[in-house]
Formats: structure tokens, C-alpha cells, sequence
């Protein structure tokens, strides 16, 4: 997967893609620039006219599983998004681990003496890790910021310089880069949101090294493991610990960053990250498996440093209601999996609904959502989300225009489950993407029936998925939990719909979390306000426990969805069964959805009905064996629910039928025990009816 340009890049380079490519065209037909210096080397073929050239496409590659860009932006966001996209920027880890590992003095430009502006906490951070700090600014000109004297150009400043960090914007980078290359700097780095290819082509030509639209504190954080803190995706799989770029300094001081030229970065697999994603080996300890940090706080370095976590200027751990490295873990593998940037868990999964509506609405606001939902979803937004302003319109996901006719202007999401619990719909995501895009709201998609294994709802345009962790993602019904992944591909700039993330927050001396954390702001919004004043936080102990569940996520689902279909068939032709409603059947009306969303099979709940109604579908559920009768899904164990009687019995009978919870309806959760022995405990209880 190549990295997206995640939201409102703010290219001020002036030229388009286009241009730029004339002009590359141009200036070095027919030859290679690397990145190591003015080397050009002979390409065998010129550039073709359709494609970017190789500078563009950088020749060092960037994770492929690594969706998206870090955010801390540097400039402000431009609401109306990148004026003619460029081609995203891939840097391999190795590349840029070989540049923050090295460089020692780096001259950030445009630095501000505001303590909550990212230019500043970024200074800060650095000569925390061990750099060297210049700041150049006009403005300051000989006055004292961070302990450093502040120099109004490049040039002034009396010392070697190994990088230069540019905080302006795009359009202002040329004169910066030339005087980089009159310094003699090593290394030109530009801020995220900051790019200028004329102004890196000129700096490699120089022989200098050039990161665009990248934050050294992100990729500093990211690489040494603290960005997972955060529940964000690392995009790093391995069995070695976390080494910090600066933590073991290297014997060889300056790596030549084409050492991961043609280096080949797989992306790993499903199974891989399930495995693997979010756990590398304890840092104390070299534990394997993730230890549960069974504590509630964390011990501060000093006041400065407890200041910065409680600004959020820096990575770490205050307070397990907010944060705890078990539950981190789990949710950098819950956003591996789902190809997200980050993700935040919560007690349960009503808690990640109402943490997720917290983040985006306001009193007052609206939002859609599919009349095919989990009944306990339909109650929280329809009779407690009103108490808070809230209002909750429904749709019939079978009939897409019914969408187009509830979504107004003041709509500011849709929600729906990607496979619906208990009726199994199947809901065609990208249909419903194209309303939300015309609107520029965000698709929010429950994907806790189909679990990332069998569909991914942000390759279909989602914007934001939950979950009830508490399904199949533990999978063996001992812990309760919930989930939001954000995708990081959202503008929220785009309209001033969500002020929340693109206004200054009172409640953190006026930061912009949009500005400041770019594509992971919603869930570190979702944390920084809604997590810590409401409090529904996940435990340690169920985070190991879901953690350890996922390891097998794609075994079980694979089982679950073979035995479902064989139960499905047995039930189709029993005599006192009337219906069953099973995506995953020959003939089913989902089935083209399933072929499209769910490929790899349509789950392991859906319903039946049973003839008799009401009274034989008590009968069903109090004869089964192996069966139990529970309020549960997405348990090793099969379950038995007779909607009606349980979990939707708030609901008036027109409300039971329309989200297919009607008085015959029996729910099943094919578990992943023998078939044969689910065959038989449901031949026996159905023979049980009267009819
Ligand atoms: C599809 C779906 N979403 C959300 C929930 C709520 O999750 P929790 O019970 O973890 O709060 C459920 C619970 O059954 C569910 O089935």
C-alpha cells in the first residue's frame, strides 16, 4: 500500500505536477539523481512523459504498510487541500533512522518562541533526544530561546551545522535551501506540510540529503516505539526491541541514506501483524509476549518533563485512564490490521460509539445512521444521544436513496456496520462513501461482525471504524472492550464542521489538535478530552486478553465462516425452519456485496426464522446443548438469542422487524467446535417445536 497524502497537504511550491514535471524533464532527461549526492547516473531509459520522475518518487521507499503521513504540521492547514497533489514522498526507516541517528546540530528555521506551537515543542523534544538546537528567526534575533541564542540567518551562525529544519512555508524554501548548501549543511529537512521539489532537487544536486513533509519528532518517536504509546501505527513489525535513533549511538557516524536504495520493504501479511503488530520485545525485560502493566500512573522525569506530557508536546504516560503501554499495544495491532493510522480503546464498545460522537459533535448536531444495527446501538442513539443534543436520523441500507434523503447540511456523519448484527446486511460501503464525500463528512463503519480479517472498510472510503472488541477480536467471550480507528485520510479543515479538531481547544491552552497531530487528531482528540474526562477506559488485563485473542483472529474467522455456511445450509432445508438469512448462501441477495466486501466469507452471525414464532423461538433457545443461550456474538463457543425476548425486546415490535429482530427470529454465532455436533444440538431442539 503506498502512502496516501493523508488530509489538506498544503503544497506552496507553486508548481503543479505537471510543471514540475516539465521542468525536471527538462533540466536531467535520461539520468538518475541520487540521493547521496550531485552523482547523476546514467537511467537506461528517459523519464516517461506520464509518470513522475524518479526524484519525485524518491528513490529510498517508504514502508509500504505505513498508510499514511505522521501529522504535526508545521504551517496551517489549507482548508481547500493540496492544489494539484504530488506524488507522496516515501522514505525507507533505514534512511531516516540513519539521518536522526547521526545528526548532532541542526538549525531549525522559522522557529517560534510560543510554547504551545509545534515549531517550538519540536526544538524542545530534539535537544531532549541529545541534539543540538539553533534556532534562526529574524524576528528573535539575538535574544534567548531554549537556552540558545537565536540567529536571524543560516549564515550567521559561527558553528558547523549537520541539518537544517524548515518551518515556513513551501513557497519560502528556495533561499533556505541555498543557504543550507552555502553552510555546508549535510541534511535539508522540511517540516510536515512543507515541499518544495525545485528547491530538493537543487539540495541533492548539492549533495545533500532532503526529507520533505516529515516531522523529526514524529519519525523520532515513530521509530523508537513511543508514537505506539499512542495507539498510533508504527508500521514497524519485528522480534527486536525498539531502539530509539538516538539511544545507541552508531559506529559509523554517517550512514549514506542510498544504503536502502532497491532494498525491497515488504509489507507483512494478515497473520503477520495479527501476530506481531504492536509487541515488540519489552525494552526492560525482552518479554515476548506484552506484559500487562497492571499500574495506574507513571513516574514524571521532572516537573519539565511532566509539563510536556500534560501539553501533549511529548510521548509518554501519565495516567492509565488515559493511557497504559498493554492497552497501546493492542491498539497499534487493532490499527495494523483495519490499515489505519491510530486507534484508541475504550471499556466496550457503546463507550467507543459515544467516545467517537463526543469527538465530533456538538449539542445540537445530527448525524445518520443505518436502521440495521446492533439493537443496543439503536437505543444509545435514540433514546440517550438526544439527552445530549444529539439527534440520530435512520436510513434502509437495501435502499441507498434513502440515504441521499435524510442526509441534509447539517448532517456531520453516517454510521453504519459493515455486516449487520443480527439481520447479516451487508452494506455497500463505497455507495455510501459517495454521499458522505458530496457532504464532506466522515463514514463511520462498526466492522465488528466482519473483523478486519474478512473486510476492510478505509479501502472502501471509510473515514473512522469502531469496534466491540468484545466479538470476535478477543474472540473467546472473556473481555469486554471497544475500538475507534481512525483512517488518517480525512480533511477535517475542509468545511468548519468540526470545530473540535480545527479550533483552538481551551482545555489545552488553545492547541489545534487538526494542526498539531494532522492525521492521527481524531483519536488523540478522542483521548486527550473524551477518554479522559468521561473515563470508560479499557483495563490492562483485557487488553492482553484481546491481544492474545487476535493472535488467532484469522484462524477463528476462517473456521467461524466455514461452519456458519455449513449450519446455514443444514437450517435451509429443515422442516420447521421458514427462512434463513445468511449473506454468505448461494442465491443470497448480498451476495455481489459479499464478493466485493467480504470475500473471504460473510461471518458467523445471521438469523433464521422459525416457524411458530414467538413461542417456538423460546422453545429453540431453552432446548439447544452445545448452544448457549447468551447475549453474546463472536465467541469460540456457539451461541443462541432469541432477539425479540433479549436484547431488542425495548424495541416496538415495527422497530424489531425493521432492524430483522422480529418475533421468529432466532440469532446464531457459529463457533468453531465440529460442525457436526452444532448440526445435531440444533436437529434436536427444532424437532422439539410444536407446530
Ligand atoms: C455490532 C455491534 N456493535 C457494538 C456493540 C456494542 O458493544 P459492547 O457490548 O462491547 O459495548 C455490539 C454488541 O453486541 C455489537 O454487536
Amino acid at each position: 500500500m503506498i502512502p496516501r497524502v493523508a488530509h489538506a497537504a498544503r503544497w506552496r511550491n507553486g508548481l503543479d505536477a505537471a510543471q514540475l514535471n516539465r521542468t525536471l524533464t527538462a533540466t536531467v532527461p535520461r539520468f538518475f539523481l541520487t540521493a547521496k549526492s550531485n552523482r547523476v547516473t546514467s537511467s537506461p531509459s528517459s523519464f516517461p512523459h506520464h509518470r513522475a520522475p524518479p526524484l519525485l518518487q524518491s528513490p529510498f521507499h517508504h514502508r509500504p504498510f505505513y498508510t499514511s503521513r505522521p501529522g504535526l504540521l508545521a504551517a496551517p492547514i489549507d482548508p481547500h487541500g493540496p492544489i494539484d497533489p504530488l506524488p507522496p514522498l516515501r522514505y525507507s526507516d533505514d534512511m531516516l533512522r540513519s539521518i536522526l541517528s547521526t545528526v548532532r546540530t541542526i538549525a531549525m528555521v522559522g522557529v517560534s518562541s510560543n510554547w504551545n506551537r509545534p515549531s517550538y515543542f519540536v526544538m524542545k523534544y530534539l535537544q531532549d533526544k541529545g541534539c543540538r538546537v539553533i534556532p534562526v528567526n529574524p524576528g528573535m534575533a539575538g535574544k534567548e530561546l531554549l537556552g540558545e541564542r537565536v540567529y536571524a540567518r543560516l549564515e550567521d551562525i559561527p558553528e558547523p551545522v549537520d541539518m537544517v529544519d524548515i518551518f515556513r512555508a513551501s513557497s519560502s524554501v528556495p533561499p533556505i535551501v541555498s543557504s543550507a548548501i552555502a553552510i555546508g549543511a549535510r541534511v535539508v529537512w522540511m517540516q510536515l506540510g512543507v515541499r518544495n521539489d525545485t528547491a530538493a532537487l537543487e539540495a541533492q544536486r548539492a549533495g545533500l540529503v532532503v526529507v520533505m513533509d516529515r516531522c523529526p519528532k514524529i519519525e523520532f518517536g515513530r521509530l523508537g516505539g513511543e508514537l505506539s504509546w499512542q495507539g498510533v501505527n508504527s508500521g514497524i513489525v519485528s522480534s527486536k526491541r525498539f531502539v530509539a535513533p538516538r539511544e545507541k549511538r552508531r559506529k559509523v557516524m554517517w550512514v549514506a541514506p542510498e544504503a536502502a536504495d532497491g532494498v525491497e520493504e515488504r509489507e507483512p501479511g494478515f497473520a503477520t501483524r495479527a501476530v506481531h503488530a504492536g509487541v515488540t520485545p519489552d525494552p526492560t525485560t525482552g518479554a515476548r509476549t506484552m506484559p500487562i502493566y497492571q499500574t495506574t500512573s507513571y513516574v514524571f522525569d521532572d516537573v519539565d518533563h511532566a509539563a510536556s506530557l500534560f501539553n501533549l508536546h511529548t510521548f509518554g504516560y501519565i495516567y492509565s485512564r488515559l493511557t497504559n503501554p498493554t492497552v497501546s499495544a493492542l491498539e497499534e495491532r487493532i490499527a495494523s490490521l483495519e490499515g489505519g493510522r491510530a486507534a484508541l480503546c475504550s471499556s466496550s464498545g457503546h463507550a467507543a460509539q459515544f467516545l467517537t460522537f463526543f469527538t465530533l459533535l456538538e449539542p445540537g448536531d445530527e448525524f445518520v445512521a443505518s436502521q440495521n444495527l446492533y439493537g443496543g446501538s439503536i437505543t444509545q442513539f435514540k433514546m440517550s444521544f438526544p439527552k445530549l443534543g444529539w439527534k440520530c436520523t435512520f436510513f434502509d441500507p437495501d435502499d441507498m436513496d434513502s440515504l441521499r434523503r435524510v442526509v441534509t447540511e447539517k448532517t456531520k456523519a453516517v454510521f453504519i456496520e459493515s455486516l449487520s448484527n443480527p439481520g447479516g446486511v451487508v452494506v455497500d460501503i463505497e455507495a455510501c462513501n459517495r454521499v458522505t464525500q458530496e457532504y464532506g463528512i466522515p463514514l463511520i463503519v462498526d466492522n465488528t461482525l466482519a473483523t478486519p480479517y474478512l473486510c476492510q472498510p478505509f479501502k472502501h472510503g471509510a473515514d473512522l471504524v469502531v469496534h466491540s472488541t468484545t466479538k470476535f477480536l478477543s474472540g473467546h467471550g472473556n473481555s469486554l472492550g471497544g475500538c475507534i480507528v481512525e483512517s488518517g485520510k480525512f480533511n477535517w479543515a475542509k468545511t468548519d464542521k468540526f470545530p473540535s479538531l480545527t479550533k483552538p481547544e481551551s482545555a489545552y491552552h488553545g492547541l489545534v489538535f487538526y494542526e498539531t497531530f494532522g492525521d492521527f487528531a481524531f483519536t488523540t482528540k478522542a483521548r486527550a478530552v473524551a477518554l479522559r474526562d468521561f473515563g470508560p477506559t479499557m483495563a490492562p488485563f483485557n487488553a492482553f486478553l484481546t491481544m492474545t485473542g487476535i493472535e488467532t483472529l484469522h484462524l477463528r474467522m476462517e473456521r467461524h465462516c466455514a461452519n456458519a455456511k455449513k449450519v446455514a445450509e443444514f437450517l435451509q432445508s429443515h422442516a420447521v425452519v421458514a427462512w434463513v438469512s445468511y449473506a454468505g448462501l448461494a442465491g443470497n441477495k448480498y451476495t455481489p456485496l459479499v464478493e466485493k466486501y467480504l470475500p473471504k466469507g460473510a461471518g458467523s452471525v445471521f438469523t433464521f426464522g422459525v416457524k411458530g414464532g414467538f413461542e417456538n423461538g423460546t422453545k429453540v433457545v431453552e432446548s439447544v446443548n452445545v448452544f448457549s443461550h447468551l447475549a453474546n456474538i463472536g465467541d469460540t463457543r456457539s451461541l443462541i438469542l432469541h432477539p425479540a425476548s433479549t436484547t431488542h425486546r425495548q424495541l416496538t415490535e415495527e422497530q424489531q422487524i425493521a432492524a430483522g429482530a422480529g418475533p421468529d427470529v432466532i440469532r446464531l454465532s457459529i463457533g468453531i467446535e465440529d460442525v457436526d455436533d452444532l448440526i445435531a444440538d440444533l436437529d434436536q431442539a427444532l424437532k422439539s417445536c410444536k407446530l
